[in-house]
């Protein structure tokens, strides 16, 4: 087939694959497809069915990510290859377009390359990581840094919601955790790996710009709160007797937010709080509750969390209670590479005219693969600049035109290398 007709079949195909996906959630209310899920499993089976039909060798790790593999290289499969790809979780009452767009995106790439019978020169590999949002283990990354051979052993320690680890997940998933561990990483140092993605936020519809290209991705830091005192019973336990952590917890949510109001470029978040045992007629025994923190660089980020650490430490020794803080996730800021966004801007010019170049406050696998090889990242138009919410919307045209581009990119590259 002729490369326009093919790019016009794959484009559509790609858009009717954004609608399934759109279905495919853990609830009935809103969209929802955290890691080990049913929905996850149900969206990983449709992926796998269109990695093949676009000519992919496909595999599914007992992590759940799902991969697509085409071999091109003369030399085999020790040549750099090029990579694609996201990730096809999702947060709670998500969007659908976060991740999503970039896994699809990425197949419909391969999908054009197989129909137009394009003889490429290296190998393309994609990926759809199976938790970037981290909903499950607060934590993140997990599915790309196993892929990019950067996956942690004490992350197998670590416990969901119902006390069940990453570990005992494995041991119903895989033969041997340890061959599991031990395989060779799918994206590799000798490799390049282009992904992209909504911007989650307001700069290029601001700007009229359908897409741009990210530079630089925000230092991220998760972690965990509780404070604990004792539970009682609300109708006969005066407030002098009582060893209610609620009030203290509070103080320290304000904190968060307080910090957040300060600095213009620190985002610092409260998302998740649990009260236990969360009856009204008890005093609670203890609150959990998680905190994310954002800021532009490692430094800020670092001062940042000196302050804010410091100020709940200071709550916590006025209520004489007992206090925990567990740091769950960190991950310095990542520059883009030079290069690869050079080539991402170039293709980007020529289907729009420009290519704005943004810092990305959301995070994105290609902060994880970028430890291990070069990455470019490109920025898609989100209506109002809406992300992590059901309302989360990528026109058709711009989605089209993203593909377009990140074909033009995989070409220049190919070429380049
Ligand atoms: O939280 C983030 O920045 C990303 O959407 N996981
Ligand atoms: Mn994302
Ligand atoms: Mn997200």
């Amino acid at each position: 087939m002729e490369l326009e007709a093919a790019i016009e079949a794959a484009g559509q195909r790609m858009i009717e694959r954004l609608q399934t996906l759109k279905t495919i959630s853990s609830n009935k209310e809103w969209l929802e497809r955290i890691l080990f899920s049913p929905a996850a499993e149900e969206a990983a089976y449709r992926l796998k069915g269109w990695m093949g039909e676009a000519g992919m060798e496909v595999n599914y790790d007992a992590l759940t990510n799902v991969t697509g593999w085409r071999s091109y290289a003369e030399a085999g499969n020790e040549a750099p290859a090029i990579h694609l790809g996201s990730h096809y979780d999702t947060v709670i009452n998500a969007g659908a377009y976060d991740g999503t767009l970039g896994v699809v995106l990425a197949i419909a790439v391969a999908d054009v390359l197989n129909t137009a019978g394009v003889e490429m020169k290296h190998n393309l590999g994609v990926s759809a990581f199976c938790d970037e949002e981290g909903v499950r283990f607060q934590s993140t990354f997990l599915g790309s840094g196993y892929l990019s051979g950067q996956f942690e052993k004490d992350w197998l320690h670590m416990p969901d919601e119902y006390g069940k680890t990453l570990g005992e997940w494995l041991v119903d998933r895989a033969e041997s955790i340890d061959e599991l561990l031990a395989a060779e990483p799918f994206i590799r140092p000798q490799d390049y790996f282009l992904e992209a993605h909504i911007e989650q936020g307001p700069v290029l519809e601001a700007a009229g710009r359908a897409l741009g290209v990210f530079t630089n991705i925000a230092a991220q830091l998760r972690s965990e709160v509780e404070v604990i005192g004792e539970a009682g019973h609300a109708g006969t336990i005066p407030a002098r007797l009582r060893k209610d952590p609620l009030p203290y917890a509070c103080e320290m949510m304000l904190a968060v937010n307080q910090l957040c109001r300060s600095d213009e470029r620190v985002r610092a978040t409260v998302g998740q709080v649990e009260v236990r045992p969360n009856a009204s007629n008890v005093i609670p025994g203890s609150v959990r509750f998680t905190i994310d923190l954002r800021y532009p660089n490692e430094a800020g980020l670092t001062q940042a969390h000196e302050q804010l650490s410091a100020d709940l430490k200071a709550i916590a020794l006025r209520s004489g209670l007992e206090f925990r803080y567990r740091v769950v996730h960190q991950a310095g800021n990542v520059s883009c590479d030079a290069a690869l966004t050079d080539l991402l801007s170039g293709a980007c010019e020529q289907e729009q005219g420009d290519a704005l170049r943004i810092f990305s406050g959301a995070g994105h696998d290609s902060m994880k693969v970028a430890g291990v090889c070069p990455v470019g990242l490109l920025a898609v138009r989100c209506r109002k600049g809406l992300s992590h919410h059901p309302d989360e919307f990528a026109s058709e045209e711009d989605c089209l035109m993203a593909l377009r581009v990140m074909l033009k990119a995989v070409l220049a590259l190919d070429r380049q290398l």
